[in-house]
């Protein structure tokens, strides 16, 4: 197996992508811990189901707003596990603001979502960057969105933070070479997602009726990238899209 002895770690694996990546990882061999921030009783049964089919998985709670956390977090990893190959920096939090609603989107909002999106993604890969370092073959895999390339998705501060997490994919990509790969994932629209059911319906069917594919990505589709970037030795500071070919997007 692609990822036998290997640790990783996975947040927001109690959400719907999360889980998937948390199934994949562990299908391939990994250790896996999902993180959770309210949803116990969904990380519970994830892990229950990973471990029904003979794979290794451990949840633990994080808000990952708080940078303590953050930090307690890798260290009772690095405690309990003794090392850490894989990081998923998957969880994000969004709420659904036009963007021509400028009064709407508060600045406690714009602080929210910041925070969790962008600034908890860098604070994991910092805490995490001695013990990825340490064996060598460390891989960080963010989940931007398709949202932070052109400026269309649940809110202007949504966009913006993938945009930053797609830019902070590159720079820690520099910063943490030659033994830390960083690479990234950017799904448009993905089927049977809870955040996607946020979406307004003509969004959505506007990104069905553009993929030149005929279909946009399932979980499964979003899974598949990260396999294939934690299990690649050349690839480093790329941004992935996902999304069943947008015209749009393409470059
Ligand atoms: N679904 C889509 O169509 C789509 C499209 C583009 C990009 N994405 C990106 O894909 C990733 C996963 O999305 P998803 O659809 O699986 O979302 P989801 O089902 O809503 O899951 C979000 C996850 O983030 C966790 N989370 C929320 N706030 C948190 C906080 N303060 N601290 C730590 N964890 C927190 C949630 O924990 P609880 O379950 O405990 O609340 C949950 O595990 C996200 O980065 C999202 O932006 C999704």
């Amino acid at each position: 197996m692609k990822l036998q002895n290997k640790v990783a770690l996975v947040t927001g694996g109690s959400g719907d992508i999360g889980s998937a990546v948390a199934r994949h990882l562990a299908e391939a061999g990994a250790k896996v811990i999902i993180t959770y921030v309210g949803a116990k009783q969904t990380a519970q049964e994830v892990v229950d189901d990973i471990k029904a089919k003979g794979g290794a998985a451990a949840f633990t709670q994080l808000d990952q707003r708080n940078p303590l956390a953050i930090d307690a977090c890798v260290d009772s990893i690095v405690k309990e596990y003794g090392r850490l190959d894989v990081l998923v920096n998957n969880a994000a939090w969004n709420i659904g603001i036009p963007f021509v609603c400028l009064d709407d989107l508060t600045s406690d909002i714009w602080d929210r979502v910041l925070e969790i999106n962008l600034r908890g993604p860098f604070l994991l890969a910092r805490a995490a960057s001695k013990i990825l370092k340490a064996n060598g073959g460390g891989h960080i895999v963010n989940i931007s969105s398709a949202g932070g390339i052109s400026p269309g998705s649940s809110s202007i501060a949504y966009s913006a933070s993938k945009a930053g997490l797609n830019h902070l994919t590159r720079c820690l990509a520099v910063a943490m070479a030659p033994e830390v790969a960083v690479n990234c994932v950017a799904p448009g629209l993905v089927e049977d997602t809870r955040m996607a059911k946020r979406l307004p319906n003509a969004v959505a069917q506007s990104a069905r009726r553009q993929a030149v594919l005929g279909r946009v990505g399932q979980v499964e589709d979003i899974a598949e990238q990260v396999l294939t970037f934690v299990t690649s030795t050349s690839i480093t500071g790329q941004i992935m899209v996902v999304d069943g070919g947008m015209p749009g997007v393409m470059r």
